[in-house]
């Protein structure tokens, strides 16, 4: 009798936009310092869209990549999920533009809103499609532009985003022990008012433009990532010392190094791209996993904590052995 049917995450890739934008350049045109950015927050630099560079293009590059790691053609893929707050078009989707771009033909796609926690949501989807039989490989692809939501006169929220997407294969078929082990969701709406981006299309009379309470976000996620790193452990019987690889959504190195302490991680251990990618929403887990396993940090076998906290407020954590 053969047992459940369990995901493993089979290929990896990434995309960044081509120009790069340093603290210094944007202290010539805002009140900010290469320092205040960095001590506050570990960035250096950040990647912004220009010309051809769209949500669906590094979407569609970036899966490019995670098909070509897997070995496996564009016309197998059954589902595309793409994690973006920022899609080039209320619809169609991202995900079917993805499709059109990599020549699919065939499964079906849709986009999801769960800001900076987007990925960990679609991996958790894509891994509970798989495990239903509906689907047997998903792309799942986070991708943001979101220098197009900032108000590039508000120093306290534009130094800290930047633009990029990244990608992963998920395919069913994972040996016992192997793929992903967890995954684990939550939202709470009544903070909704502490990061938010102040209307769409359909309001009228708004600017567009992100807003944050800086503070009240950086005390939310302290505590919600905390609980979110220790459910997962105790959901897998694991401690801390377990973990090979801690892969964070990227919003700031304060978050980051918070996090590896409680889990007793030294900092080669812990995935870090906020320094040159800043806060890439929903496309810096995947940006971050893909440079880590590119470079050869992240073998074969290992065990890689993810985890994210977003407007909403969305969190949640993914547990996969590689
Ligand atoms: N350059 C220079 N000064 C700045 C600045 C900038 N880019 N942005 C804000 N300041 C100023 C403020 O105006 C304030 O000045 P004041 O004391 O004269 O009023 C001072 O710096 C301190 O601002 P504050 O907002 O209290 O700083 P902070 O230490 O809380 O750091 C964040 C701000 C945004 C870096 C920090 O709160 C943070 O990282 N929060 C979490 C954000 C996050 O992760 N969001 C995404 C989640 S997905």
């Amino acid at each position: 009798m053969s047992g459940p049917i369990r995901a493993r995450l089979t290929g990896v890739g990434g995309y960044l936009p081509r120009t790069v934008v340093t603290n210094d350049d944007l202290a010539q045109k805002i009140d900010t310092s290469d320092e205040w950015i960095r001590t506050r927050t570990g960035i250096t630099q950040r990647h912004i869209v220009s010309g051809d560079e769209t949500t669906a293009s590094m979407a569609a590059e970036a899966a490019r990549q995670a098909l070509e790691q897997a070995g496996v053609n564009a016309d197998d893929v059954d589902a595309i999920l793409v994690a973006t707050s920022t899609p080039d078009q209320v619809f169609p989707a991202v995900a079917t533009q993805v499709q059109a771009l990599l020549g699919i033909t065939r499964g079906f796609g849709f986009d999801i809103s769960a800001a900076c926690s987007g990925f960990v949501y679609a991996l958790a989807s894509a891994n509970s499609f798989i495990q239903s039989g509906l689907a047997k490989k998903v792309l799942v692809i986070g991708s943001e532009v979101f220098s197009r939501l900032l108000d590039w006169n508000d120093r306290t929220t534009c130094v800290l985003f930047g633009d990029g997407a990244g990608a992963v294969l998920l395919e069913a078929g994972a040996e016992d022990g192997e793929g992903v082990l967890s995954t684990h969701l939550h939202s709470d709406g009544r903070s909704g008012d502490i990061l938010y981006v102040d209307g769409a299309v359909g309001c009228a009379g708004t600017t567009q433009h992100l807003k944050m309470l800086g503070r009240e976000v950086f005390r939310h996620a302290v505590v919600k990532l905390s609980q979110a790193v220790d459910e997962a452990l105790e959901a897998n019987n694991l401690t801390g010392q377990d973990i090979q690889w801690l892969v964070p959504h990227q919003a700031n190195l304060r978050i980051i190094d918070g996090m590896a302490k409680k889990l007793a991680l030294p900092s080669d251990r812990v995935v870090v791209t906020v320094d040159r990618h800043a806060n890439t929403s929903a496309a810096s887990i995947p940006l971050a996993l893909n440079e880590a396993v590119r470079d050869g940090r992240i073998q074969k076998g290992d065990l890689v904590l993810m985890e994210a906290l977003g407007g909403g407020l969305t969190w949640g954590s993914a547990l996969v052995r590689m």
